[in-house]
C-alpha cells in the first residue's frame, strides 16, 4: 500500500485533470485509522471522524469502509454523513450556536448529539426528557491549540457551557429527567501536548458522580499533525496509555466503565492531500520574487487565515537550484501562500504542490473572485477517480435569479 504520491503520480494528476486540484490519497487515511486503532488496542475508545476536516460524500464512504464513525458540526453534515451509509448510532453531532429545531431534526434520525448551551439543553428536555440519551459540550476554561483562532476551551470561548455553571446544568437535569449519556470536552485543535487532553480528562473525575447514566466521556479532537519538517504531531501511544490509565481510575473510583470518545480531523485526512497549483507569473523586483499560481486563498484559505504553514514543494523542477520566493494567490487583494520561501527554481508553468492540504482545504473553499472550484480527485489502492468536478461557469450563476 502505497501512502505517498510520488511527484511522477502527482505530474500525471495534474496533466489528466488540471490545475488547480486536490489529490487525496485514500490509503493514507486508511493508515492514519489503523495507526489509531493498533495505538488504542485494548483501550476502551471509539473514533469519530470529525467530518468538518473533508466532506467529500466519497471520502466518507472510504471513511465509513474502515470501520470509523463520524462527527458532524451541522444537521447537513449528519444528513451527508447518513446518504454515506454511516448507521444513526455511529453518527455524532456535536452542536453549537444552533437553533433548537436543528437538534430536533437530528433527533429525528437517532444520531447522538452533544448539546452546547443551558437554553437548548432546557428545551430538550422539556421535549424528550428521558427518552433520548444526549451528551452535554463542557468549556473547560482551558487554554489549548495552534492559535487563538482555533482554540476553544478557554474562557472566553463560545463552545460549550462554561464548567462553572454546572449548578445550572444539574439543576436542568433533575427537572426533566434528562438522560445524560456523555460528557463533551474538545480545546482545539492542534494539540501536541497529550497533558492537555489529560488536564481535560483529570475534569472528569469531580463531574462524573454528577451524571449517573454516564457511559461515553468525549475528549474531542485536535491531535497535532506536522506541518513543518522539524515538527512532529501528538504522540497518539502515549495519548492511548494515558486515556487508559484514567479509564481505569475512574473505573476503580466510580465502580463502572466508560469511554472515552474521540473526534479527529486533520489526524485522519490531512496527511492525505496534496493541492496542485501551476505557476502563472513570475515577478522580479528588488527584494522579492514572488510566483504567481492559479489558485488563491479561495481554494486553500489556512495560510492567510492562520498564518498556517504549508510545505510547497516544485515537482516540475526537484533538483533546480533553491531560491527565494514568495509564493501568491491570484485573489484581488493581498493573497501571500508563503513569504521568502526556498524552493527549487520555479518557473512559469511549474507544477506547485501543498503538502498536508487534506484538511480544511477544499472545506474552506469559496468561489470568490467568481473563480472556480477545483475538482478533488482520490487515489485509491493505485487508481484515480474523479470525486468531484471542477466548477464550471454555470456553477457561479447556480441559484442567481437574474432580473432584467
Ligand atoms: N471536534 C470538535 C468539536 C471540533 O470543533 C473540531 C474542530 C474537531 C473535533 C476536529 O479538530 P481536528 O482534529 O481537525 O483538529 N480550520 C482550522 C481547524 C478548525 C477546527 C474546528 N474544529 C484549520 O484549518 O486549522
Amino acid at each position: 500500500m502505497s501512502t505517498s504520491l510520488s511527484n511522477n503520480q502527482l505530474a500525471a494528476l495534474a496533466a489528466r485533470y488540471g490545475t488547480p486540484l486536490y489529490v487525496y490519497n485514500a490509503d493514507r487515511i486508511s493508515l492514519q485509522y489503523e495507526y489509531l486503532q493498533e495505538a488504542f488496542k485494548g483501550v476502551n475508545a471509539r473514533f469519530f471522524y470529525a467530518c468538518k476536516a473533508l466532506t467529500n460524500i466519497s471520502i466518507l464512504k472510504h471513511i465509513r469502509s474502515l470501520g470509523c464513525n463520524i462527527d458532524c458540526s451541522s444537521v447537513n453534515e449528519a444528513h451527508l454523513a447518513l446518504r454515506a451509509g454511516f448507521d444513526p448510532g455511529n453518527i455524532l453531532y456535536t452542536s453549537n450556536g444552533i437553533a433548537f429545531e436543528e437538534i430536533e431534526e437530528a433527533a429525528g434520525s437517532g444520531i447522538n448529539i452533544n448539546i452546547d448551551s443551558l437554553s437548548n439543553l432546557e428545551k430538550f428536555g422539556k421535549k424528550f426528557g428521558h427518552s433520548y440519551p444526549v451528551g452535554i459540550r463542557l468549556r473547560p476554561n482551558i487554554m489549548a491549540g495552534g492559535n487563538l483562532k482555533i482554540s476553544t476551551g478557554h474562557e472566553k470561548s463560545k463552545f460549550g457551557i462554561p464548567i462553572e455553571q454546572l449548578d445550572e446544568i444539574v439543576l436542568l437535569v433533575k427537572q426533566y429527567n434528562l438522560h445524560i449519556a456523555g460528557l463533551h470536552i474538545h480545546t482545539g485543535s492542534e494539540i501536541k501536548d497529550v497533558a492537555v487532553f489529560m488536564k481535560v480528562a483529570g475534569l472528569f473525575f469531580d463531574l462524573v458522580p454528577h451524571f449517573p447514566e454516564l457511559r461515553f466521556l468525549d475528549l474531542g479532537g485536535g491531535f497535532k499533525v506536522p506541518y513543518r519538517d522539524d515538527e512532529t504531531g501528538t504522540d497518539i501511544q502515549l495519548l492511548a496509555t494515558s486515556v487508559n490509565e484514567v479509564l481505569l481510575k475512574l473505573q476503580t473510583t466510580y465502580g463502572k466503565t466508560f469511554q472515552a470518545w474521540f473526534e479527529p480531523g486533520k489526524f485522519l485526512v490531512s496527511e492525505s492531500g496534496t493541492f496542485i497549483t501551476k505557476v502563472n507569473v513570475i515577478k522580479e523586483n528588488k527584494t522579492t520574487t514572488f510566483a504567481g499560481v492559479n489558485s488563491g486563498f479561495n481554494h486553500l484559505i489556512r495560510p492567510m487565515f492562520y498564518e498556517a504553514y504549508h510545505k510547497i514543494r516544485n515537482i516540475s523542477n526537484p533538483g533546480g537550484p533553491l531560491k527565494k520566493y514568495t509564493v501568491t494567490g491570484n485573489i484581488c487583494e493581498t493573497d501571500t501562500f508563503a513569504g521568502d520561501r526556498e524552493l527549487n527554481e520555479v518557473r512559469e508553468g511549474d507544477l506547485l504542490v501543498f503538502d498536508n492540504a487534506g484538511a480544511y482545504g477544499f472545506e474552506m473553499g469559496s468561489n470568490y473572485n467568481s473563480r472556480y472550484l477545483p475538482a478533488q480527485v482520490m487515489v485509491r489502492g493505485g487508481e484515480d477517480h474523479l470525486i468531484r468536478k471542477r466548477d464550471v461557469f454555470e456553477d457561479l450563476l447556480r441559484n442567481q435569479i437574474e432580473l432584467d
